[in-house]
């Protein structure tokens, strides 16, 4: 049962993507199993720096299948610019699949989205815009149209048009929006459609038949944990279904959780988020600046890959950090952008939260406690020494050390991997993954 699945354990953006790209050296198969284009990689390795949206990060070994599993929402048109844009630098993509069975984001879902967040006003999620939401939102309702439509007329026409008429209605009525035309949106999606066909397979037999010859398939989360309906900070989380938490994997490609052999967390060295909601040990001094803007000049520092929004930036948030690693079932930790950290001289991680005089240890549910958290720190030496060049755990400064081995102490899981800058030798292995 050799599947691995990597997921990010915060906020999203944690770096699963050079994560991914690493571990994928020894899968046969990479595929994303949730979300949609909101989600944003990047990926730095010898041909330079990629931005991927919905393409697995194993595409740049041209022997590995990629997939795109069913549990992902598909917008056609990123997906068939994401392809030309790999192919014109010269990466091989002809070894990605598409998932018959995955939804489709359509122009309603993009425009709902945005009629959605502007209705909400001050209460605005912050969404990417993206219209992964309203996507989701209709796969539930039962009203999604999947790519195996795109494929088949005598399906995508009815289905097109019932639905069509229903979300006029939506946005006209709910929102006073105009309306979108039939025709248009019917010839543009058949065209994708046309497009994609080379692309769609039944993406589970291929994971299947992989197993079967034992070997090892690695599933690609998108998003942060923190960021899921059920266990996030809702009602500002993303709308996926299945999440991207570890449980959510299995249902993205169509395995069951005894398949599952590892469960990789992903977590930034600090916290980021983008979008609104509660952020315990959001920083809003000279330090979040530093932190955002190390690396700014080479297209590293926090601004979101997908909108270019500025990160909120945050101390390690030992306790929602913990809460994600039991709900996941993390079974390793992964740490990025360990070199964000370096030269500062003290570093804070909160080990508890102080709400209404008392003290939690994981995530209250309701939003009104998440905002009156006051986060308990524990203060650290910092330390001086660049980290970018260190590739073995004993040659990291000594303050370094102890505050990874202070981040594992706290979460009780084991910390493998460690990332010290974009490129793909910046890493520190401390356990082999697989
Ligand atoms: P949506 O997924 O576009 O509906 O946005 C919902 C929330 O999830 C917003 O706070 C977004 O900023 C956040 N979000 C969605 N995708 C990502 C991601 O890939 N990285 C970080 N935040 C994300
Ligand atoms: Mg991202």
């Amino acid at each position: 049962m050799p599947v691995v699945v990597v997921v990010g354990g915060q906020w999203g953006d944690e770096g699963k993507g050079r994560i991914v790209d690493l571990l994928a050296r020894k899968a046969r198969v990479v595929a994303r199993y949730s979300a949609g284009n909101n989600a944003g990689h990047t990926i730095v390795n010898e041909r330079g720096e990629f931005k991927l949206h919905l393409v697995p990060a194993g595409i740049f070994y041209p022997e590995k299948t990629c997939l795109i599993g069913n549990g992902v929402a598909v917008d056609p048109e990123v997906l068939l610019a994401e392809i030309a844009q790999l192919e014109s630098r010269g990466i091989d993509t002809s070894k990605l699949a598409v998932s018959d069975r995955a939804h489709v984001v359509m122009p309603w879902h993009r425009l709902i989205d945005r009629l959605d967040e502007e209705q909400r006003g001050d209460e605005a999620i912050g969404t990417t815009g993206r219209g992964i939401g309203p996507c989701f939102a209709d796969k539930v309702a039962r009203r999604g149209v999947r790519v195996a439509d795109l494929l088949e007329n005598e399906d995508l026409i009815p289905r097109m048009r019932s639905v069509l008429t229903y979300q006029n209605r939506v946005i006209t009525g709910v929102y006073g929006g105009e309306p979108l035309d039939f025709d248009e949106c019917y010839e543009q999606y058949r065209e994708y459609g046309r497009q994609l066909r080379p692309f769609v397979a039944d993406t589970q037999t291929i994971v299947v038949d992989a197993l079967r010859d034992g070997d090892y398939v690695l599933l690609e989360g998108a998003q942060g944990s923190l960021l899921d309906l059920d266990h996030g900070t809702y009602e500002y989380v993303t709308s996926s279904v299945p999440s991207s938490t570890a449980g959510g994997a299995t249902l993205g490609i169509g395995i069951g959780p005894t398949d599952v052999q590892r469960a990789v967390g992903v977590f930034k060295s600090y916290c980021t988020r983008v979008g609104n909601g509660a952020f315990p040990t959001e920083l809003f001094d000279e330090t979040a600046a530093r932190l955002r803007d190390h690396g700014k000049d080479f297209g590293r520092g926090e601004y979101g890959t997908t909108t270019g929004r500025p990160r909120r930036i945050g101390w390690f948030d030992a306790v929602a950090a913990r809460y994600s690693v039991r709900f996941n079932g993390l079974s390793a930790l992964a740490l990025t952008r360990l070199d964000v950290l370096d030269g500062l001289p003290a570093l804070k991680l909160c080990t508890g939260y102080s709400v209404d005089g008392g003290v939690l240890q994981t995530m209250p549910a309701s939003t009104s406690a998440l905002n009156r958290i006051k986060p308990i720190y524990e203060e650290l030496p910092g330390w001086d020494e660049p980290t970018t060049g260190v590739r073995t755990f004993d040659d990291l400064p000594t303050q370094a050390q102890v505050y990874v081995r202070r981040v594992e102490t706290l979460l009780g899981v084991p910390v493998d991997l460690i990332s010290v800058g974009p490129e793909r030798e910046q890493a520190i292995i401390v356990n082999p993954i697989f």
